[in-house]
């Protein structure tokens, strides 16, 4: 009877999951829409606590200080992190999420049944966990590192796609073994552990630059997996079905950023793409151009088309209020305003329309990738915010890049175009960019935000 009821309270917080989900897909209803799934979450919690699992109870003093530091940990994060961090909170939090897999299979195998073998479905089972939850912990770890800027690109270890292919094929083997011993061996189940830490090193460490994302949302949708099988475990189908959504939505989207990165799949998951490849642009003696405040603003108010392109930069300076302001300035002399935005842009996915949805900017005014590069011949001017690799020519033009074959927006078909940076200096990929040394660019030196307000008030004046 009890265990009915939690069936369907559970299948209830399914629901509110799906449908926070679904409300997750525009700016406007995703605010409510992560309060939808947030409270499934949070019924999905109270329930597996009062309807406990097997041999679950007495747990109570384990379960309230997990629950009591988890809250505030989170809380704490989700308070203090900044917009600009999310992708390495993000990170850690995957990590965590294939910690607990990984924690719940030692367990389970710690308790196995002396003299039993591992050839059945809830062992098998478990050791997927282990191997998917101990990647995902120490890939997470070291992808966070990379973010952070404590882990260099130029760290590479020898050979990755043959280590990779190597100690994958040696951790298979071994969960074969393993399977078929006549009972349990709680040594080559740590050994298991170890080879799967080691291989969540080994394959992200090689991975870098501008390639980060995809392996970003590939260990975010493993740590789904990981839920997935750990709810298999403990035949928790709200666990099961969560997971799957988080493993089906981080699949969808490591493809869709594969695609915007132009790289196989294949290549991400067996690790050693990108990162490695030097392609620095020798700047020799190259000369830009810088641009005014005043002619700027009168050439802003005299064109008829500005597409704006923010990138990473404008998430530093948090520039995004100062930027909507600009675009209803023009928007009053009449020229028509677009934002274009790359699918890489800034360090996360869909950075740059959170940054633009908390800034009222309409989204219709948002054009994707293809749709801003057929728009760009007929644009007056391109303003060019704090983005860098995303409009590298080098994407195109140059085979030894790191960044060669992604798409990047060609904002050279523009007539003119102006660029919002500090200085001089490389975006992520760590590579100059010709684009600042082109013959229609000129550059805009300072932060986002300051240059952004001076070219309001001399638009203003103007
Ligand atoms: P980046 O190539 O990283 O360039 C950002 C530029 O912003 C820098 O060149 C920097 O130049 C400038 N900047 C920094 N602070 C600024 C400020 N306060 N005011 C003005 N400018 C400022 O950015 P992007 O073009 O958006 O490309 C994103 C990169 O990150 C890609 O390589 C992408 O693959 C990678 N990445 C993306 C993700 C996701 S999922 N989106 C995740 C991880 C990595 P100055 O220092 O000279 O100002």
């Amino acid at each position: 009877m009890e265990s009915s009821v939690s069936d369907f309270i559970y299948l209830a917080c399914i629901v509110l999951f799906i449908v926070g989900l679904k409300k997750l897909s525009h700016p406007d209803t995703a605010r409510n829409g992560n309060l939808v799934a947030a409270t499934g979450m949070g019924i999905a919690i109270l329930v597996a606590i009062f309807y406990p699992m097997e041999g679950a109870t007495n747990n109570y003093t384990w379960i309230a200080g997990g629950l009591v530091l988890g809250s505030a940990g989170g809380y704490i994060a989700a308070k203090k992190v900044q917009m600009t961090a999310m992708p390495e909170m993000v990170s850690l939090f995957n990590g965590l999420g294939g910690a607990c897999a990984m924690l719940i299979s030692i367990v389970e195998f710690y308790n196995y049944p002396a003299q039993q073998d591992l050839l059945n479905g809830q062992a098998i089972t478990t050791l997927f966990a282990l191997f998917v939850g101990s990647i995902t912990f120490t890939g997470s770890l070291i992808a966070f590192g990379k973010l952070q800027g404590f882990l260099r690109d130029s760290l590479v270890l020898p050979f990755p796609t043959v280590v990779n292919m190597v100690l994958l094929l040696v951790i298979v083997g071994s969960g074969v073994y393993i399977t078929l011993l006549p009972q349990l061996n709680f040594n080559f189940i740590i050994i298991l552990l170890i080879l799967s830490l080691v291989y969540g090193v080994t394959f992200v460490t090689p991975i870098g630059g501008g390639d980060m994302p995809v392996v970003i949302s590939l260990l975010n949708s493993f740590s789904g997996i990981g839920a997935t099988l750990a709810g298999l475990i403990y035949n928790n189908q709200v666990m099961v079905v969560g997971g799957i959504i988080v493993g089906a939505s981080g699949t969808i989207l490591t493809i869709l950023m594969c695609k915007a990165m132009n790289r196989s799949l294949f290549n991400v998951i067996i690790g050693g793409f990108g990162g490695g490849g030097s392609s620095a642009v020798d700047s020799g003696e190259q000369v830009v151009k810088e641009a005014t405040y005043a002619d700027l603003a009168i050439q802003l108010k005299y064109s008829q088309k500005v597409i704006i392109v923010p990138g990473y930069g404008l998430a530093v300076a948090q520039a995004q209020h100062a930027c909507h302001e600009l675009e209803e300035l023009m928007e009053k002399e009449g020229v028509t305003v677009k934002y274009a935005i790359h699918p890489v842009a800034g360090r996360m996915p869909g950075h740059m329309n959170v940054l633009l949805a908390e800034a009222d900017v309409p989204y219709p005014k948002l054009l994707d990738l293809e749709d801003a590069n057929k728009e760009f011949p007929s644009t007056d001017v391109i303003l060019v915010i704090g983005a860098n690799d995303v409009v590298n020519p080098a994407a195109n033009d140059d085979p030894g890049s790191p960044i060669y074959g992604m798409p990047i927006l060609e904002v050279e078909l523009a007539k003119n175009v102006i660029v919002l940076k500090r200085s001089m200096s490389a975006g992520y990929a760590g590579i100059e960019n010709q684009l600042f040394f082109g013959e229609k660019t000129r550059m805009l030196f300072g932060d986002a935000k300051k240059s952004l307000n001076k070219l309001i008030e001399e638009t203003s004046a103007a």
